[in-house]
């Protein structure tokens, strides 16, 4: 019988009693024994449940107890979750954690400690929800370089986004309704403004390039700025707008990332992903490009991702080295050094007039006399830039400017 203590109650750390508890059997044949929850941390009181008797206020007993082998942490945000796990790991406990601001700010650190110790620290759950993506990307594609990672990583998003476009649905009507499904962020504000797609992308970063990635250091932007209009010309010109998360690697060897809603193409895989599926495509030297789809939120589908590390964590095996270390220093691509395509939706300048700051550009049918949307050449972010603020200057108005997939 292995003993672990849960932290936090609210929808992820409840699903993983439920998940451990509906699925008893099948974790008890994964490991090869049971496993108890000996202890849950909250603040608050949660009477009338089949397990009320095991909820604790404070963390010290569960950090004492040395019968605790594995802590499974859902509270969300840097601390007290951060001191809490240095303290598990410091004493050989693994823990094991959906929070993804946690991993992003301070992964590299939990992960030496966790070495030291010969404790594991493990983070599944952090990215993508319910689809396995860190563990292929950790074991399956080991012995690839990663080429690129791209990804709708925030199911809040992507529910707003497809509830707006195909159901015409206000972003507050949207967001009212994935808040209640449990998809959203305590402050969705971090779901709206791409922060959170933004920690998901410096997990999966720091595991393709192997030292640490900052949120702080990624330009991110959200979805405030996408509008039907946008969408519309996105359907015209076959594909769809997507807030997508992006880390290549370039020919120099350094690494772009940003997030951004993007214009999609119609034949990329990430084109189609609606509702709350996340999907990430991971391009290895070796492998090519592989696709992991998945529900990107919700209580279920993440707490079975940390149900399934507690079994890892659980079964004793150790690993062979951390998954990253410390972040390297000059390996950042500056953001407007990126290359990339632009789409731009103009008014206030013909296409003649905007041809000379946007040599080579694809325009779109207008859907209104007296606007342009257009697409351009491959250039770097600060060549677009430059020439829309030239654009600008000549009197173009440039009312959506976002990067092409
Ligand atoms: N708010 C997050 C999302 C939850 O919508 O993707 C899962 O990390």
């Amino acid at each position: 019988m292995k003993k672990i203590a849960v932290l936090g109650h609210g929808v992820v750390g409840s699903g993983v009693l439920t998940v451990l508890e509906k699925n008893r059997s099948q974790v008890e044949r994964a490991l090869g024994e049971p496993v108890e929850v000996k202890y849950i941390l909250d603040r608050r009181a949660f009477p009338g449940l089949p397990y009320s008797d095991r909820f604790v206020r404070d963390f010290s007993p569960i950090r004492d107890d040395p019968e605790i082998a594995a802590v499974a942490e859902a509270l969300g945000g840097v601390e007290p979750a951060f001191t809490f796990a240095k303290e598990c790991l410091s004493r050989g406990k693994s823990f094991v954690t959906s929070n993804k601001e946690l991993v992003a700010e301070k992964g590299d650190i939990l992960l030496a400690l966790a070495q030291e110790h010969g404790a594991r620290f493990l983070f599944e759950a952090s990215v993508a929800g319910g689809t396995p993506v860190i563990g292929p990307i950790r074991r399956s594609l080991g012995a690839d370089r990663i080429l690129q990672v791209a990804g709708i990583l925030n199911g809040t998003t992507n529910f707003i986004l497809t509830k707006m476009l195909r159901e015409g649905a206000t972003l507050e009507s949207a967001l009212a309704l994935a808040q209640k499904l449990g998809y959203a962020e305590r402050d969705p504000s971090a779901d709206l403004e791409g922060r959170d797609a933004c920690r998901k992308l410096c997990i999966l970063a720091s595991l393709a390039f192997g030292s640490h990635f900052y949120p702080a250091d990624v330009p991110t932007r959200g979805i405030a700025e996408v509008t039907p209009r946008d969408a519309a010309y996105a359907a015209r010109w076959g594909g769809a707008v997507k807030l997508i998360a992006r880390a290549r690697r370039t020919a120099g060897g350094r690494a772009a990332l940003e997030v951004s809603p993007m214009l999609v193409p119609g034949d990329s895989l990430l084109a189609g992903v609606g509702d709350v599926y996340n999907a990430v495509l991971v391009t290895g030297d070796m492998a090519g490009d592989v696709l992991f789809y998945g529900r990107g939120a919700g209580s279920l589908p993440t707490a079975s991702a940390v149900a399934g590390d507690l079994i890892e964590a659980l079964s004793g095996r150790r690993e062979a080295a951390p998954a990253w270390g410390p972040a390297e220093p000059g390996l950042l691509l500056p953001p407007e050094e990126a290359p990339c395509r632009g789409y731009f939706r103009t008014a206030g300048l013909d296409r003649e007039g905007l041809s000379l700051f946007f040599p080579g550009a694809f325009f779109l049918e207008p859907l209104e006399a007296g606007e342009e949307a257009l697409i351009t050449p491959l250039a770097t972010r600060g060549e677009l830039d430059a020439a829309a603020r030239a654009a600008g200057a000549a009197g173009a108005r440039i009312l959506s400017a976002f990067p092409v997939l």
